[in-house]
């Protein structure tokens, strides 16, 4: 029953975009994190529409493949009312050589009230941005950032009780390629976690000296005593001209196994974005195990921020 929804206080941010953590203030991502919980009770309700953005227009632009950030995106949208389009790049103009400046003015005219993007590129969504007149969300470009699965990675392991201001995070793998990695760094080192980057010589960042971060080369020293370990994607898509090992050879010295993790924390959580490489980054049983993996987890809370993002931004 309508009536008996109670809408919550949406809360400003300094933000009228999400571009990038980066831009976020500290009271930004609380505020942010403190109404994804309370989507987060209202997504358990059998009826989970929320009337906030009725009669909105939400354009999910994905130039990328997305399972989680795409769907969660539209489920979060229309859980708020709002009407999304989720835009089929292939059978677009574009296509046709219809250039990302001519399809965001195409866009634009049609009067959205929030665009969603993804693309290869860093800073495409400020570039379409400025040709908008709505808010617009980077769901993930380039090797640039990612930011609501930084929060939603930090949503996750707030509800596990750990305070971010109190913990150590070891961010594992393909840090050169990976967009989740900068936007989980910018959000803990602002909220004064201790993070880790721990990668092979080959998936050195070239731009880690602009980091606080202690770095490791070996995987069990990198996760030693860490409160969180959180496994990247290899991007194979953005891998160019490096030798790369065998993925058995990868798995063999920086797969997460049960037997490595024990350099963690005993009550250690691991992470993932997703999508796994199982049997490359991670054991198999390992990214199942509920006890110690907490990936379901961060897909389901992709929901209640993304509501949470959209709710917020849209005027
Ligand atoms: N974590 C993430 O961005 O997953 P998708 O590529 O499936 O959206």
């Amino acid at each position: 029953m309508l009536e008996n929804i109670k809408i919550p206080k949406i809360p400003k941010i300094s933000q009228t975009h999400l571009h990038g953590i980066k831009d976020l203030s500290i009271e930004d991502i609380n505020n942010i994190l403190e109404l994804s919980k309370i989507f987060k009770e209202h997504n358990k309700e059998k009826d989970k529409k929320i009337p906030i953005l009725k009669g909105r227009t939400i354009i999910n632009l994905f130039f990328e493949p997305s399972t989680r950030t795409l769907i969660s995106f539209e489920i979060a949208a229309k859980r708020l009312g709002a009407d999304v389009i989720n835009m089929n790049i292939e059978g677009s103009s574009l296509r046709k050589g219809e250039s990302l400046f001519d399809t965001a003015q195409t866009l634009g005219a049609m009067n959205p009230d929030l665009v969603i993007i993804r693309h290869g590129v860093n800073d495409a969504s400020k570039e379409i941005a400025k040709i908008l007149e709505c808010p617009v969300i980077n769901a993930g470009e380039g090797v640039n950032e990612h930011p609501t699965q930084a929060l939603l990675d930090a949503y996750t392991i707030m509800s596990h009780n750990r305070k971010l201001n109190d913990i150590t995070v070891s961010i594992c793998g393909d840090l050169e390629h990976s967009r989740v990695a900068r936007s989980n760094y910018y959000l803990l080192n602002k909220m004064k976690s201790k993070v880790r980057f721990v990668f092979p010589d080959y998936f050195k960042p070239k731009d880690l000296d602009k980091y606080d971060v202690e770095t490791f080369t070996n995987l069990e020293d990198g996760i030693k005593d860490a409160d969180i370990v959180m496994m990247l994607r290899i991007q194979n898509e953005r891998i160019k001209d490096l030798n790369l090992p065998s993925t058995n050879d990868y798995f063999r010295s920086f797969g997460l196994t049960y037997e490595k993790l024990k350099s963690a924390k005993p009550e250690a959580l691991v992470l993932h974005p997703g999508p796994i490489n199982r049997g490359v980054e991670i054991e198999n049983e390992l990214a199942d195990d509920v006890n110690k993996s907490v990936i379901t987890e961060q897909v389901e809370n992709g929901v209640a921020v993304r509501m949470a993002c959209l709710s917020i931004l849209v005027k």
